[in-house]
């Protein structure tokens, strides 16, 4: 530590890429508002090249400061986003601050957690490789990762947070309390934690379906285990919707299989493609967080059929404990 650290006015600052600059800035109310402490924030803006080729533009002095760097690793692509937090990185490091806190709500290629096919990448322990990668990288925020294990990908410490709690809330709320009926269905064996521990918040049972995806990468579910969910009101519950394959299936087979009605309940919702439109016409519910950033008028207009419940209160106190000396994010699990 420099002798004169102690002249700095805030040890922290916040610095947001552009798909997150709303996010970081709401967070940053919550923490003046709830705490009477304010982190600067910087936001971010990029140059694009003509070749493509991007230039991070930090605004402000960050030396010496604590970074806590809001960064959607989704937005504009996967691929995209991490060349754009690299060199950010790279920026950061070299105008000599003190740490970096990663704060994304959704890591991208987490997925790609092991090889289960011949000549495939572990893409998401290389992730973590990259976000290591900078020497100032000190530790990483994020939320419901695809399995908890890749935590074990990084060296540094990974705050997992997770989301079904806010949804369970938000459920209960708009139940009014009532959650008789009420069966908390997994798509899939890897998703069976999460449902236990949802339907464990509900009190309320759950059972779990096996799926499998054919050659061309098409959902099936098939087996279902546990509680019945005949003329039951079922919330289908999920880490990821990418495509939709998945949830359209298990929807399918619900119906087929008698349930009275469905919604769905997903932390991080994708939507690549058509799956927007799919949803809109399918007939039933979903509710995400805003792990995925989405514009105001995007939710506006799609609000018959998607509800987004803000993530900005518990990612705001995992960044204010993360702050403190002897802070505790645990308990916001
Ligand atoms: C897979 O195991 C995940 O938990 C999700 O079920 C999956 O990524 C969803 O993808 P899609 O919406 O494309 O079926």
């Amino acid at each position: 530590m420099h002798k004169d650290d102690s002249t700095y006015a805030s040890p922290f600052v916040v610095v947001s890429t552009p798909h997150m600059h709303e996010m970081a800035a709401r967070c940053c109310a919550h923490i003046t508002g709830k705490h009477g402490v304010t982190f600067p924030h910087h936001r971010v803006e990029y140059k694009v090249f003509a070749s493509g080729e991007v230039l991070p533009l930090i605004p402000e002095t960050v030396r010496r400061q604590h970074v806590f760097l809001f960064h959607a690793l989704q937005h504009p692509t996967p691929n995209d986003a991490l060349m754009r937090m690299l060199v950010l990185n790279d920026a950061l490091a070299r105008a000599s601050v003190h740490g970096i806190t990663l704060v994304t709500p959704f890591m991208s290629y987490l997925r790609q957690d092991r090889k289960h096919k011949k000549r495939m990448p572990i893409s998401g322990r290389m992730i973590a490789d990259l976000i290591e990668s900078n020497r100032q990288a000190e530790r990483v925020i994020t939320a419901d990762m695809h399995a908890d294990q890749a935590q074990g990908f990084f060296t540094i410490p990974v705050d997992n947070l997770t989301c079904f709690g806010l949804l369970a809330d938000h459920c209960r709320e708009k139940l009014g309390g009532d959650v008789s009926n009420v069966v908390v269905v997994s798509p899939d064996f890897g998703g069976a934690v999460r449902a236990r521990s949802l339907a464990k918040r509900l009190r309320v049972p759950v059972a779990i379906f096996e799926k499998r995806r054919d050659e061309d990468g098409v959902a099936e579910v098939d087996m279902l285990i546990g509680e019945s969910i005949v003329e039951k009101r079922v919330i289908i519950c999920d880490d990821i919707i990418d495509t939709g394959g998945t949830m359209r299936a298990t929807v399918k087979e619900l119906l087929a299989r008698g349930a009275k009605e469905i919604e769905v309940w997903t932390t991080h919702a994708i939507l690549s493609g058509n799956a927007a439109q799919l949803f809109a016409d399918g007939g039933y519910r979903i509710t995400c967080t805003d792990s995925i950033p989405r514009s105001q008028s995007y939710c506006e207009k799609n609000a018959s059929w998607l509800t987004v419940v803000s993530m900005d209160v518990l990612l705001a106190e995992a960044v204010y404990e993360a702050s403190l000396v002897g802070g505790s994010v645990s308990k916001l699990f």
